[in-house]
């Protein structure tokens, strides 16, 4: 099998999905755009070690592998020499490795079956300043709100099981992250944050400091929604959440913590589109360019949702974005949901567009 410029074999029973190839294009871009002089990557859960070999292969990082699984690890090393690498694999479990090890990485890929709850605090171990973690999470029933008492146990969050969820989602993994991180006098900058298909992955640089860790915490929050009009509110402490939505009068409820701030930055998601192979997936670069033009105030409103509320039949998206336009509000799309409108305006203006265009169809 040939990805980027590695060719890998897979053994009876290995993981190996060829769908996450894109996901895989925009890591290694993400580490080409962010690459330093000698730096290192851990490929935390290698599997074949298809990531590593691509980080060394395309981004000139030197990967340490490791793999809890026997068979797996010996894919890893077979891999290893079908591409011609020397580098250090482990067949430990990420957990030993971590207690054990004293130094750190410029790079973490964690790329685990399900949660990444479990991984996170010992990733921090091996992590330093400026240290960049590229995290999966495919456990999306349990961050997007489907087993709601799950979310809490692993991701002490109550997740959103709603039009937002998948957003919400990317906000618990970053709020977990973000946690764990304060613990070792980190703070996180979130990069690039991806929900798609069955999984959820977001880019963060870690950075050193109490003072750090302290703004990080304070970029958590909750936030209320209201079932009945669509209306939200973002607030930093639960306290001051109001349960009585100020549109429609109906009883808004109450999720989070997640990360309330910026879940990408737009210089460095510019850098990996810049970055990006042009024999890569066309797809998650397509994807890789909504997410660019994404406004970054924190979630939006799903059209099907509002015109049912409305008890009104379907609109263009594109005239209700003309509409916002001509009364002075930037729009753009959430990657999450193709047909959704984000941007600093609230519900009243989202209703007021979406009446007039519903009318002027009349
Ligand atoms: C989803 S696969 C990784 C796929 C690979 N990154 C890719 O892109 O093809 C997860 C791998 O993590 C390994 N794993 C599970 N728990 C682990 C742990 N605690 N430490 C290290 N590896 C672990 C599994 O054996 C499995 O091979
Ligand atoms: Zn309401």
């Amino acid at each position: 099998m040939k990805e980027g410029k590695a060719e890998i074999e897979i053994f009876d029973g290995v993981f190996f999905n060829p769908k996450m190839r894109g996901l895989r294009d925009i890591s290694v871009s993400y580490a080409k755009a962010n690459y330093g002089k000698e730096n290192n990557v851990l490929d935390s859960t290698s599997a074949t070690g298809i990531r590593g070999i691509r980080y060394y292969l395309e981004a000139n990082l030197m990967p340490t592998f490791l793999e809890i699984n026997k068979k797996a690890y010996s894919n890893t090393i077979h891999n290893l020499k079908l591409n011609k690498i020397e580098a250090n694999a482990l067949n430990k479990s990420i957990q030993e490795f971590a207690s054990s090890y004293d130094g750190a990485f410029d790079f973490i890929d964690l790329d685990p079956f399900g949660s990444a709850a479990p991984y996170i605090y010992d990733l921090m171990k091996v992590s330093k300043g400026n240290t960049r973690l590229m995290v999966t999470a495919t456990d999306t029933a349990v961050l997007c709100g489907a087993h709601s008492n799950a979310c809490f146990r692993e991701y002490f969050s109550i997740p959103m099981h709603n039009e937002l969820c998948h957003e919400a989602g990317l906000r618990i993994l970053l709020y977990f992250i973000a946690r764990n991180a304060a613990q070792f006098n980190f703070g996180i900058e979130p990069e690039l944050s991806i929900a798609n298909m069955h999984y959820m992955r977001v880019f963060v640089k870690l950075k050193r400091g109490s003072s750090e860790a302290i703004s990080s915490l304070k970029k958590c929050g909750y936030v209320a929604h209201c079932p009945n009009c669509r209306n939200f509110n973002v607030y930093e402490q639960y306290v001051k959440a109001k349960e009585k939505c100020e549109y429609c009068g109906g009883k808004m409820l109450i999720y989070g913590p997640m990360w309330i701030s910026n879940i990408k930055s737009d210089e460095v998601v510019e850098k990996v589109i810049k970055n990006y192979d042009q024999d890569y997936d066309k797809n998650a670069l397509k994807m890789l360019e909504l997410i660019k033009e994404e406004s970054n105030a924190p979630f939006f409103f799903s059209l099907p949702k509002i015109t049912k509320s409305l008890h009104i039949g379907s609109v263009s998206r594109e005239k209700v974005v003309d509409e916002l336009a001509s009364m002075g509000f930037e729009v753009s799309m959430s990657h999450t949901d193709k047909n959704s409108i984000k941007g600093n305006f609230g519900i009243r203006d989202v209703v007021d567009a979406v009446k007039k265009v519903y009318a002027s169809k009349a």
